[in-house]
């Protein structure tokens, strides 16, 4: 269903050439959570947004359902990603003027969900993430922590079927850590694609493979 195929990216900084990623192959299967780890700078994050099709490889290919991200135009590669996957980013880029409750319901406005059913979902999230006591706090009215759940339950309310998130506990206590662990390997086994970047061991291992990402390069599977 998603799949990296050889996939390099190069960075061109003036003449400089970053050799980020340098031959990815790798399937990912619904039902399974899959944490990249690695060093920092090893690749992670260009690799999470090759496969929500952000960015395009140098070479190589992204397959989603059959499709190739990097054969479709920019429109469709933006319908798919509000449709098919759920990005939460490592800087959580949060709408500063829209509250946290705002912020969960963009994408379900974007996809044209009718509005007593964005509150329903919305509300849903809200608690879920125990955010119902910042609903109307925009963002720089509350932590990174509380930021960084806003951020997930963002990249959920469409109920994708791929979730990819970068360092989703990168701001989290422990004991936020574990639940928010738990909420995606749940996610993972009613059937959806889990990816994850991180440096935290203790998410990595409720994840159902490591992947050791070194210099661009699966190291281990
Ligand atoms: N937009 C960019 N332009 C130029 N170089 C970049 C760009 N994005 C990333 N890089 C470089 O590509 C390499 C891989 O970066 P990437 O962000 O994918 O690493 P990472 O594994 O996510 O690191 P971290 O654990 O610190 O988040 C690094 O050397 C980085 O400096
Ligand atoms: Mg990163």
């Amino acid at each position: 269903m998603l799949q990296a195929l050889d996939l390099h990216k190069t960075y061109f900084m003036g003449k400089e050439e970053i050799h980020a990623l340098k031959g990815i192959t790798f399937s990912f299967e619904t039902e399974t959570m899959s944490a990249f780890v690695g060093p920092s700078g090893s690749g992670k994050s260009s690799l999470l947004h090759l496969l929500a099709g952000i960015d395009l490889p140098t070479k190589g290919e992204v397959h989603l359902n059959g499709k190739t991200l990097s054969g479709l135009s920019e429109a469709e590669r933006t319908r798919v990603r509000l449709r098919q996957i759920g990005l939460v980013f490592q800087r959580f880029f949060l709408l500063p003027y829209l509250t946290a409750e705002e912020n969960i319901e963009l994408p379900l406005l974007e996809a044209g969900v009718k509005r007593q059913e964005r509150k329903k979902r919305t509300r849903e999230l809200l608690n879920l993430f125990e955010l119902e006591n910042r609903a109307n706090h925009r963002p720089w009215q509350i932590s990174g922590g509380e930021k960084q759940r806003i951020a997930i339950a963002r990249a959920l309310a469409n109920n994708p079927p791929i979730i990819l998130a970068d360092e989703p506990t990168g701001e989290l206590d422990e004991a936020n850590t574990k639940r928010i662990g738990t909420i995606l390997k749940n996610l993972a086994k009613e059937g959806k694609i889990v990816v994850l970047a991180t440096h935290n061991l203790e998410l990595a291992q409720q994840a159902n493979q490591v992947i050791l990402l070194r210099d661009g390069k699966i190291e281990k599977k």
